[in-house]
């Protein structure tokens, strides 16, 4: 089958693989839709994660048609429309009991290396280095589909596959901001970065019930976009002290809940924020500024949930503030198995509308070119979907 790539440093090219084949009773084989970018692609384009190796298969959010079932999957027939959670994950064990299944126990194959890394192994997802459980990505034709009947929900028919996708991890990520930070009704809501996962994380926060969502970004389209299709106000942080615009539109108190949607891939090359110059702060290696912001910018007691990805260690973190302000801190990835048959509802509901992030569309052939958009931000693209189909 023809596959995306990952050749070397902002490399790619499509490949022919070997077709994926079921090594348990337990997966299935999806025929790939339709599979997008993430931004957590973005730091293994560019070479900066470890593990990623030439040949690696890249895509971790995607939607498609079950092709081939094993033995012992229950839920899922050949021909279902299935959208996967980028999150693999095996349902049994204590933490998947838990909902929370991007800590999954079993479904990390390498665990020696998170678990020397962070203390404790975690969770595969599909398209990630082999520290992430190696498992083949999504920007293929096909793609093996491990605990099928955990990872993998029926598409309901009138949501279309342009919709699904995001159900596959931006969606879920952006819920888990909204929940797991504990928005509730009235507050102030602010969410760093208008990718995909901010702009969810916005609907998420008023669907939720907030009072007010403010988006910031220093892209101009995917400020206005998150205007259109969330109801959020925004700021762009190159024009705007941003803790001291968000203290005015909540109160004087600053937001209740702050949502950190950018991770460690901006920290190096882009440029600070308006409050990040004065102070003089930027750090070397994974620069936690936008969450360094929400810290500063959050009210005293209130939550900041970290969406975005880090790996390693960062500079510069403000524990004094989380400390002497009583703020609340927390942080994962997302646990797509426990959000995605409420968020399919809701899309079928026409509550949750995701297809406009589909900025661009192109076959599987144009990987390359349909990458170097995204990561340019070029052409107001907030995310590049891929047909393998054509
Ligand atoms: N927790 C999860 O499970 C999960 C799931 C998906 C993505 N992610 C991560 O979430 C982050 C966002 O993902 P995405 O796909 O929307 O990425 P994206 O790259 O499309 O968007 C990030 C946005 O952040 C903006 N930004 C950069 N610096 C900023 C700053 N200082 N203040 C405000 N905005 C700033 C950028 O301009 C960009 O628009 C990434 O780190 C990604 O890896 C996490
Ligand atoms: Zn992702
Ligand atoms: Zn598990």
């Amino acid at each position: 089958m023809r596959a995306l790539c990952w050749e070397g440093v902002d490399s790619l090219a499509v490949r022919q693989v070997p077709d994926p084949e079921l090594r348990n009773a337990h997966d299935m084989i999806v025929r790939v839709r339709r599979s997008a970018t993430c931004g957590a692609d973005l730091p293994l384009l560019g070479g900066r994660l470890p593990f990623v190796a030439a040949g690696d298969v890249l895509g971790h959010e995607f939607v498609g048609e079950v092709a081939e079932v094993g033995p012992e999957v229950r839920r899922h027939r050949v021909g279902d429309r299935v959208v996967v959670s980028a999150a693999v994950a095996c349902g049994s064990c204590w933490y998947c009991r838990q909902g929370l299944h991007s800590c999954c126990d079993n479904s990390g194959t390498a665990p020696a290396v998170t678990e020397s890394a962070w203390g404790q192994p975690t969770a595969g997802c599909y398209g990630q280095p082999g520290a992430m459980g190696g498992f083949a990505g999504s920007h293929a034709e096909y793609v093996r589909v491990p605990y099928a009947d955990v990872g993998a929900f029926t598409v309901p028919d009138p949501v279309s596959d342009d919709r699904a996708v995001f159900a596959s991890d931006a969606a879920p990520a952006g819920w888990m901001g909204a929940e797991l930070g504990e928005v509730g009704r009235g507050d102030v809501v602010a969410v760093w970065g208008a990718g995909a996962v901010g702009q969810l994380t916005a609907q998420a926060a008023t669907l939720l019930g907030a009072d007010r969502v403010i988006v910031i970004d220093r892209h101009p389209e995917r400020l206005a976009m998150a205007e259109r299709h969330t109801g959020a106000e925004t700021l762009n942080y190159e024009l705007t002290d941003i803790p001291a615009e968000l203290r005015e539109r909540s109160g004087g108190r600053g937001p209740d809940v702050c949502v950190e949607a950018v991770g460690a891939a901006d920290g190096g090359g882009t440029p600070a924020s308006l409050a990040a110059r004065l102070t003089g702060h930027r750090g070397d290696g994974e620069d936690p500024l936008a969450v360094r912001e929400a810290v500063h910018a959050c009210r005293k007691g209130g939550t900041v949930f970290v969406s975005g990805t880090f790996t390693g260690f960062v500079h510069t973190f403000p524990l004094g503030a989380v400390m002497n302000k009583g703020l609340t801190l927390r942080s994962a990835r997302q646990h797509g198995q426990r959000w995605i048959p409420m968020l399919l509802d809701r899309m079928a509901r026409d509550e949750l509308r995701t297809e406009h992030l589909a900025t661009h569309r192109f076959p599987l052939e144009q990987g390359p070119a349909g990458y170097a958009l995204f990561r340019d931000r070029a052409d107001g693209c907030v995310r590049t979907v891929f047909n393998p189909e054509g």
